[in-house]
């Protein structure tokens, strides 16, 4: 693919507070959890390895990780980078990048292991962790939910039943009473749309258990949890600003037919709004997760088939812009991009995604939309949920075996950009 380089970051002005920095999630990179992902990842580990050739097989990088992606050990997340214990030398890896904000997620399994019981150790873990972060001058952006629950809420129906959401509301209030003092912007639900999608519709996540009803219930579960969380939230302290991070892929129709215009408005809606529509009054602002676009024929997406990622997801980093214009045109609030990243290996298109995407968040900026920050995803290569650990959306790759960490080309290239539209 060609590396167009016309409106390079460098020439753009981003205000001096902008938040520039990486995400994680804790189940894709701490290593050694125990919740409702790792106990499935087990059990479906060989079956997995087995679906991958015909599920994954047309990953343009196929030939390149085939031996991994049909081994059952890709499947289980296991160690992973151990950023629970390397989480100082990660950090320094923001550091080296010139970054002033990190978004990462508490581990609900690790603090609440049993229903009720706290465990301390694990509570003074985020706690220094927090505390490491501080000293290098980075902004906290702390996520409540990101896919895994502890086994307990999850026996019991996790968001299954609404009587269950005051778990999740209580284990909220105690982190923001116990840790908050150290951080400001809280992200309770990260992408309700693909949890319940993943695990009750295309089940590629647990509980994988298909059926319409019960995947609506648990989107407006998700719904009121993060409204009764952010009250509850606020209810300690305002000065906290709370979201959920949305993933908002760009629908657009693909050709001038009316079905293909009303479709495409549909999906948007489906994908979005209906969600949005339920928690903005208790959003401060808007975290917004974007990977690509969805061109519409008729009724079907169609997306095109050249200048794919390592997954094979079309690649329209620009398109951020339209995502972004439209969300602020709907509900007016502040963004925070708090995903945006390519699985790419061989780092081949990283930078100029990155280039591309900056010059749509800045097209959008121009066009009036607040936007706070931009969170790359990811800080280092991670688990990738049911894929397992092959794709790499890394800034920094991770070499599994020894542990050990190396930014790639494009994440040095980075953080060249950021010092200088940090201006510093
Ligand atoms: C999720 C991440 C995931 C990433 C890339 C988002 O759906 O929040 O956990 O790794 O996209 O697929």
């Amino acid at each position: 693919m060609a590396q167009p380089s016309e409106q390079q970051p460098k020439e753009m002005l981003f205000p001096k507070r902008f938040l520039w920095g990486a995400s994680t999630a804790a189940h894709q990179v701490e290593g050694g959890n125990h919740n409702q992902w790792s106990v499935w990842e087990l059990e479906n580990a060989k079956t997995l390895a087995a679906q991958a050739p015909y599920k994954d097989g047309h990953a343009p990088v196929w030939n390149e990780v085939r031996r991994q992606a049909t081994n059952p050990n890709n499947y289980v997340s296991g160690r992973l980078a151990n950023h629970y214990q390397r989480f100082e030398e990660d950090f320094d890896l923001l550091t080296a990048m010139n970054m002033n904000a990190y978004r990462f997620s508490i581990e609900w399994s690790r603090v609440e292991p049993k229903q009720g019981q706290w465990d301390a150790a694990a509570v003074q873990h985020y706690r220094e962790y927090l505390a490491a972060l501080k000293r290098r001058h980075v902004e906290p952006v702390v996520t409540l939910f990101h896919f895994t629950l502890p086994v307990w809420f999850s026996e019991m129906g996790g968001f299954e039943k609404r009587s269950n959401i005051r778990y999740f509301v209580e284990f909220a209030e105690r982190i923001v009473r116990e840790l908050g003092k150290d951080f400001r912007f809280i992200i309770t639900v990260n992408e309700p749309d693909t949890y319940v999608a993943q695990g009750y519709i295309e089940l590629h996540f647990p509980p994988q258990t298909y059926g319409l009803r019960r995947a609506l219930r648990v989107y407006n579960n998700l719904a009121r949890a993060h409204n009764r969380a952010a009250k509850a939230i606020r209810a300690v302290s305002p000065r906290f600003k709370v979201s959920v991070a949305k993933n908002s892929p760009y629908f657009y129709p693909g050709d001038d037919a009316w079905l293909s215009r009303v479709s495409a408005l549909c999906m948007q809606y489906v994908q979005d709004d209906y969600f949005i529509k339920k928690v903005i009054r208790q959003c401060d602002f808007l975290g917004v997760n974007y990977y690509f676009s969805n061109r519409v024929y008729g009724y079907r997406v169609h997306n095109p088939e050249k200048d794919v990622s390592d997954l094979g997801w079309d690649m329209a980093p620009g398109d951020i812009e339209h995502a972004l214009v439209r969300l602020h045109d709907r509900y007016k609030k502040p963004i925070l991009i708090t995903e945006n990243g390519v699985a790419d290996q061989n780092d081949e298109y990283r930078k100029w995604w990155i280039s591309q995407t900056l010059a749509g968040v800045r097209r959008a900026m121009d066009e009036g939309v607040p936007v706070l920050g931009y969170m790359h995803w990811s800080l280092i290569d991670n688990f990738e949920w049911g894929f397992g650990k092959w794709p790499r959306f890394g800034l920094a790759a991770v070499n599994y075996a020894t542990g050990e960490r190396t930014l790639r080309p494009s994440a040095v290239w980075f953080g060249k950009v950021i010092k200088k539209l940090r201006r510093i």
